[in-house]
């Protein structure tokens, strides 16, 4: 077992150990569920007050040409940086969702790909729910649903092999919700491009976790959210990535004003803006918009790389606890053993999941709360964001585990579960 003076020393050494000061932070808790609600940048009140007082409340109407107009595009720019791609590339607003439906009802409506839709068991339940729905609506789209043998990592023979024989539109969670398995970007997307397909790449878990480049890896259409590494608040705005080949190819099912070439003419004629503006809908949701310029810049500043590297080495602790020591006792790895096939948090099981996580948030007078998700029916998530967790926080959590589970204290905990987890 490591010391609790050597994960001290891995802090003092650690680049990014002074990232965690521009969060809000509890006292005596540790936060492990950044891969579902990211915490909040320490400077949010004070952008979100003089939004609310100097701009809505003073200027009103006047903040559109101030400055409300240029934040979704100076929000695409700093993505651009962070994801190597143009700003004219990027658009942000809409939930991921929406975002998932909007492209996908355009690619199907383009005519360009066949009209079969693979997905698969590994992907979150709204993109499978999205192309469900689209399912209903263009009853002759081939849904193709691969059911790998397992929870944990993709067959990528399989997927190959299912591409080669139906090809047409992709859709998969680059890393994905439950188990955090990290799909190899680059050789997909060049299988798919080989074989007429275009994949629709979901980035919810990815952004902000693991390095991403579009150029690089040839990606063509990515969607994601906001709110998870990227700290942007609950509801903040998911961005919508088309490489720029695609944009005169691809019409916006949704012509809203927004997407108008000219929205403030008023022409009762659609004419679509430019690039990829006529993606845009209708009014940006400036209050979150604001409050997710902030995690970006600290993501910025920090270096994804940097990230990265803290993710692994954090990662691999946590593992080799479970395996070495905590295996024992029933809890099992459920996340991809090898590194470069796994983002940023670590799933593990056990039978009574849910009761360990409510004795795990307890905490006690000389011990941290500690905050991980629960996902049906017995995943402990336990999310790493390295801009805020620091390796004695994994000391804890991994004596916390050894504790409850050796004292049995997770006894007196309701195994029935409330709404949200
Ligand atoms: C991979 C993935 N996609 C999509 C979503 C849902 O996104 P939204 O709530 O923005 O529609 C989530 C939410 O956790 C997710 O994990």
């Amino acid at each position: 077992m490591i010391s609790l003076k050597t994960y001290k020393l891995m802090d003092q050494e650690d680049p990014l150990k002074h990232f965690k000061k521009n969060f809000f932070n509890q006292k005596d808790e540790i936060y492990l569920d950044g891969n579902s609600l990211g915490k909040m940048p320490r400077n949010i009140p004070e952008i979100l007050g003089k939004t609310i007082n100097n701009q809505w409340g003073g200027k009103l109407i006047r903040s559109w040409n101030e400055s409300w107009l240029e934040l979704p595009n100076r929000l695409s720019e700093k993505y651009a940086k962070l994801l190597n791609s143009s700003a004219k590339e990027i658009v942000f607003g809409e939930s991921t969702t929406v975002r998932l439906y909007q492209i996908l009802l355009a690619l199907i409506q383009s005519g360009n790909y066949p009209d079969n839709v693979i997905t698969d068991n590994l992907n979150f339940p709204t993109d499978l729910y999205v192309i469900e729905g689209l399912k209903k609506q263009f009853p002759r789209l081939k849904i193709n649903y691969i059911k790998y043998d397992n929870e944990i990592e993709a067959d990528i023979d399989l997927l190959k092999e299912n591409i080669k024989k139906n090809p047409g539109i992709i859709c998969l969670s680059l890393v994905t919700y439950k188990s955090c398995y990290y799909y190899p970007m680059k050789v997909l997307n060049q299988y798919a491009i080989k074989h007429k397909s275009i994949i629709v790449w979901d980035l919810s878990h990815g952004v902000g976790s693991v390095p991403i480049d579009f150029k690089e890896s040839e990606t063509k259409i990515a969607v994601g959210c906001t709110y998870k590494y990227m700290n942007g608040g609950p509801g903040s705005p998911s961005f919508l990535y088309i490489e720029n080949g695609l944009h005169s190819l691809l019409e916006n099912p949704i012509q809203g004003w927004f997407g108008h070439k000219n929205p403030f003419d008023f022409n009762p004629q659609y004419k679509a803006a430019e690039n990829l503006n006529h993606f845009k809908n209708g009014t940006p949701p400036i209050l979150s918009m604001q409050a997710v310029e902030s995690g970006i810049d600290l993501t910025l500043k920090a270096g994804i790389l940097n990230i990265r590297n803290k993710s692994i080495k954090q990662s691999e602790i946590i593992i080799m606890a479970i395996k070495d020591q905590l295996s024992s006792f029933g809890f099992k790895l459920q996340s991809p053993e090898n590194i470069s096939r796994r983002g940023s948090h670590i799933s593990i099981s056990h039978p009574n999941a849910w009761q360990i996580c409510q004795a795990l948030q307890e905490g006690s007078k000389t011990t941290p709360k500690i905050i991980p998700d629960f996902r049906p029916p017995n995943f402990i998530r336990l999310g790493i964001n390295p801009l805020y967790i620091s390796f004695e926080d994994l000391w804890w959590v991994i004596n916390q585990l050894h504790y409850i589970i050796e004292s049995k204290s997770y006894f007196k905990f309701n195994p029935d579960k409330p709404k949200v987890t």
